[in-house]
């Protein structure tokens, strides 16, 4: 069993998982570090993304061309139906960038990602590993709400993906984070299930950037016994950006 700090075992609180750890594994604050999972790295999913034909190049734009470009956006029909796009949020240097699905209903009435109850435990997850929502960078495969919360189309997220490629190059952050199954395979181009794609270090065929995949928050509230899984997931990553 891992040392855990007793902030780590606050979140961990938080996101309702439970750690047994014998009194004298306890660290102290300052020396406590998460350990790292051990990762077995099978061979990674084979990425092929959709090309861009006849969509606007926007691979010169910068943030606040690219935002404009976002919010007036009309590429499919998901944008008769949205209140506000929802462009991202968070820390433009950022090392970590989360990826989700798409916007929900309370995302497309605030115009930013992971606000509701799944946003909530997200923010648990990642402070459990030290990090804030200012931190990282949080944003989705899709820009705009599909109705009633249906999964996004192949070809609603070929539109959205030169603009999540954009923020990405941006960015340039260490690691990309999928939440969720259709993150993961809209981000690697593949059909594997999330449960293949957990463990491992991917590569986005665009940019290079090693991806790793873990579970939807909102999948792990209706699925608490998981956040065990997803923590371990959060471990491997902050033992690929640290290290440690
Ligand atoms: N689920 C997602 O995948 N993204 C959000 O922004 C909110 C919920």
């Amino acid at each position: 069993m891992s040392p855990v700090s007793e902030q780590q075992r606050r979140y961990l609180d938080a996101m309702g998982i439970d750690v047994w750890v014998r009194r004298d594994l306890v660290l102290p604050e300052s020396e406590s570090q998460a350990e790292s999972v051990v990762a077995e790295v099978p061979e990674p999913a084979t990425p092929v993304q959709a090309p861009d034909e006849g969509l606007p190049d926007v691979s010169e734009l910068d943030w606040e061309a690219l935002r404009q470009r976002v919010a007036s956006c009309q590429l499919c029909e998901l944008h008769q139906g949205r209140t506000r796009t929802v462009f991202g949020v968070g820390n433009e240097q950022a090392r970590w960038l989360i990826i989700g699905e798409a916007p929900g209903v309370d995302e497309d009435r605030q115009g930013e990602p992971f606000v509701g109850r799944a946003g909530k435990l997200l923010n648990a997850m990642l402070q459990a590993v030290g990090l804030s929502r200012e931190q990282v960078y949080i944003a989705n495969i899709l820009k705009c709400r599909p109705p009633n919360n249906r999964d996004p189309r192949p070809e609603e997220a070929a539109c959205c993906f030169p603009y999540l490629r954009r923020q990405i190059e941006l960015i340039q952050p260490d690691l990309i984070i999928a939440v969720g199954r259709i993150a993961a395979q809209r981000l690697l181009d593949c059909n594997t299930p999330l449960n293949r794609l957990r463990g491992s270090v991917h590569h986005l065929e665009s940019t290079g950037t090693p991806v790793i995949v873990t579970y939807h928050p909102a999948y792990l509230l209706r699925s608490p016994a998981d956040k065990r899984k997803a923590w371990e997931d959060l471990l491997f990553a902050h033992s690929l950006t640290t290290g440690e």
